[in-house]
């Protein structure tokens, strides 16, 4: 797609969508948006912009697109591993009372309840608050509606998860118990305000799309919103270059704590 294009598709999704796509890598989104239009079989930008500005369906199928909101359970066992062994512990003798958790980035809502099995598993007691945000409005009506999740994304449960946590059938809900311990919130990380005091703020997989430019003001944005000694765990992928200079400090892979 010529950068002229780009530009005129850019301001129509964020005429259609209120979505920025000056924060988005524009190659990757390039590539993205030039496959999509092979894929509706429209002849031009033109005439697939006139046909979703007309269907409702195809703008959900569209945005999904946009915000790519693939996800599992205890996606990465081994950082997962690392949070409930040594960084929990840590947290929850900081915070006895119960800890403030964000999934920033939450898609279809797996990170979240992941969180929540995690918590009920090595702190049930405490009235934890659980935040999970995400700009993607059909994700988040999944989230809440606690699945259907399929095979692929409950492969990391154990039995005994799935046991207590799903309704299991030919696809799996979330059990109303396990998902009652969870706020959803619509939110686009880049205009919308940030609550503040977490103790941990899970951001997965979710910057990778972004310019470096974007994600230097998302890790300001994050570490502002942790209190002292709160931890940022990010991707597998995600490395933040100069984390003091922030005010933060990688003591492990994808886990960076608060100084102070
Ligand atoms: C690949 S999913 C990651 C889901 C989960 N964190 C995980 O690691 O499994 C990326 C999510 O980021 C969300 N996202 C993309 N841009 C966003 C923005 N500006 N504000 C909030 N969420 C955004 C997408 O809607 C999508 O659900």
């Amino acid at each position: 797609m010529e950068q002229e294009q780009y530009t005129q598709v850019k301001s129509s999704i964020k005429k259609l969508f209120n979505i920025d796509l000056e924060y988005y890598k524009d190659e990757q989104m390039k590539r993205r948006l030039d496959s999509w239009l092979v894929r509706s079989q429209k002849p031009s930008w033109s005439d697939y912009l006139h046909f979703v500005s007309a269907s409702p369906e195809e703008q959900v199928r569209f945005r999904d697109y946009l915000t790519i909101n693939v996800t599992e359970f205890f996606r990465d066992p081994d950082r997962w591993n690392t949070l409930r062994s040594e960084v929990m512990p840590d947290l929850l003798r900081q915070s006895p009372k119960g800890l403030r958790v964000w999934s920033a980035g939450c898609s279809i809502g797996v990170e979240a309840y992941t969180l929540a099995i995690l918590l009920d598993e090595i702190a049930p007691n405490q009235p934890h608050y659980l935040l999970a945000t995400d700009i993607d409005r059909g994700a988040l009506a999944k989230a809440r509606a606690r699945g259907p999740y399929n095979n692929d994304e409950i492969r990391n449960l154990t039995p005994m998860q799935r046991q207590k946590h799903l309704d299991m059938g030919t696809t799996h809900t979330i059990k109303p118990a396990t998902a009652s311990r969870i706020t959803f919130k619509e939110q686009d990380l880049f205009k919308d305000r940030f609550e503040n005091q977490f103790d941990l703020i899970v951001c997965r997989n979710v910057v990778i799309y972004f310019t470096n430019e974007a994600k230097a003001l998302l890790y300001e944005k994050f570490t502002a919103a942790l209190r002292p000694g709160g931890v940022l765990f990010l991707g597998g992928t995600e490395i933040i270059p100069r984390p003091n200079e922030i005010g933060l400090k990688n003591f492990a892979i994808s886990f960076y704590k608060k100084i102070g």
